[in-house]
């Protein structure tokens, strides 16, 4: 559904990619685990076309995408919930949410995104229920059940999360995965999950990427990974990375 490969990144003089290949399968959930400063974020920055990049990064009946800028990317439907949610503060619920339909829908469009809507009221309930409410009102859990809330109403073809999971209590974050992995199973978006906690990354995930210093320095089924011994020294045990 995704490739990528070769994929550079520069901030100024400082090599943040050092030449990344990653695929997310169709239907899949693929993570990228990796302690802070990685380059996790970046790459996802890197996919969505936000800061520039150098490689090939081909999405599933569009082709190469690297030439194309974040807009053209949106539209195609390879949609980014980015670290720290970026609700919209002194917008109501219901507005975050219309925001997201801009992709496809313009800024005077006429269409109706009432379907999209309660698709999403569907998935979480606790936003039908704020749809009034300011955005800065919410708490964080449901801050980001609006970003991935958005992010849907955006028809992705494609969903990436970074971070979904930060600074949430652990029941706020098991409730918020079931959603993560109820919209994979039941919508068949593939997504690409950014996590730091390795642990709840690969129980959810198919596939997993393990990143350090700009690159890939580890790949495999998230079944398997979740054994592997280094993984387990570096990212699962009790010093672990991120825990
Ligand atoms: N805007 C920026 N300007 C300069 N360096 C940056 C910027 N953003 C990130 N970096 C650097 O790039 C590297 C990767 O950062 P990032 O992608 O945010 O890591 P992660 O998301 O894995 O924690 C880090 O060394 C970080 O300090
Ligand atoms: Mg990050």
């Amino acid at each position: 559904m995704l490739e990528i490969k070769n994929l550079h990144a520069y901030y100024g003089p400082i090599e943040a990619l050092k030449g990344i290949d990653v695929s997310v399968a169709n239907d899949s959930i693929t993570c990228l685990i990796g302690s802070n400063g990685a380059g996790k974020t970046t790459l996802l920055k890197s996919i969505s076309g936000m800061i520039h990049r150098t490689g090939s990064i081909e999405l599933d009946g569009l082709g190469e995408i690297t030439g194309k800028n974040s807009r053209q990317i949106a539209r195609a439907g390879l949609i980014h919930v980015p670290e720290g949610r970026h609700v919209f503060p002194g917008l109501t619920v219901r507005d975050n949410l219309e925001t997201g339909t801009i992709n496809w829908h313009g800024f005077f469009g006429r269409q109706s995104y009432r379907d999209e809507l309660e698709e999403v009221y569907a998935l979480f309930p606790r936003l039908k229920e704020r749809e009034n409410q300011l955005g800065w009102s919410l708490s964080g859990g449901e801050q980001q059940m609006l970003a991935i809330g958005r992010a849907l109403m955006a028809r992705p073809k494609v969903l990436m999360l970074d971070e979904p999971s930060m600074g949430l209590a652990p029941l706020v974050i098991a409730e918020l995965f079931e959603k993560i992995v109820e919209v994979n199973r039941t919508r068949h978006i593939p997504i690409l999950l950014v996590e730091q906690n390795a642990r709840l990354a690969l129980d959810i995930s198919d596939q997993a990427y393990i990143i350090d210093g700009g690159r890939v320095i580890l790949e495999g089924k998230a079944a398997d990974l979740k054994h592997d011994d280094r993984v387990v020294q570096a990212y699962l045990g009790k010093f672990a990375a991120g825990q």
